[in-house]
């Protein structure tokens, strides 16, 4: 374990076997349609590629570079789109893939964004969410785990950058809050 992680909340195998249950219950979903997921980077990558190659479907892939968080811990409030899609998403089914629901405000900007391009439906997933931190009422449709309100990295989730890379999910020890 990473020296700075003081728990693993979720491991490798618990995340493999979560995202395969994800990926056929998505299949099942959208039987017959043609899905486009959008990854929201950089954190969503990681649970992005493992979730769409167990999806037994035609998928297609888009990525946006959203962001409302500065180096802290807690979101800014607004979101900024840095990156956005290429796909054409009108009258198409589109899923919007992201590491982890918090205060939610991501989401929200996100699919209101998304939903002035008239895709066909539009739909969330996430791997973890603490609902506890929701300012907006908002559910994801697609949940991996119901995480609690603390601060967690790895397997995409970062702090100012960092841990992403870990292939679990830990929670950071609050001292590197400290030291950074
Ligand atoms: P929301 O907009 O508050 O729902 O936050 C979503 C975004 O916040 C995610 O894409 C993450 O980048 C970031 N985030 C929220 N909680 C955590 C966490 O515990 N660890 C790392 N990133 C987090
Ligand atoms: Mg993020």
């Amino acid at each position: 374990m990473h020296e700075d992680i003081k728990t693993i909340l979720l491991t490798q195998e618990q995340i493999a076997a979560r995202v395969q249950e994800m990926g056929r219950q998505i299949t099942e979903d959208y039987q017959g349609r043609e899905l486009i997921v959008v990854v929201l980077l950089k954190g969503a990558a990681w649970f992005a590629t493992d979730l769409t190659r167990a999806i037994d479907m035609p998928v297609r892939v888009d990525f946006m570079v959203a962001s409302s968080y500065g180096n802290g811990t807690s979101t800014s409030g607004s979101v900024k789109v840095k990156l956005d899609i290429s796909e054409n998403i009108a009258g198409k089914d589109v899923l919007v893939i992201d590491d982890i629901i918090d205060s939610g405000v991501t989401f929200a900007a996100i699919s209101e964004m998304l939903r002035q391009c008239r895709p066909a439906s539009l739909k969330t997933a996430a791997l973890c969410d603490k609902a506890e931190r929701r300012v907006n009422g908002l559910e994801a449709d697609y949940v991996g785990f119901k995480i609690p309100d603390e601060f967690v990295v790895g397997y995409g989730l970062d702090y100012a950058g960092d841990y992403r890379n870990l292939p679990y999910i830990g929670v950071l020890k609050p001292a590197v809050y400290a030291r950074k």
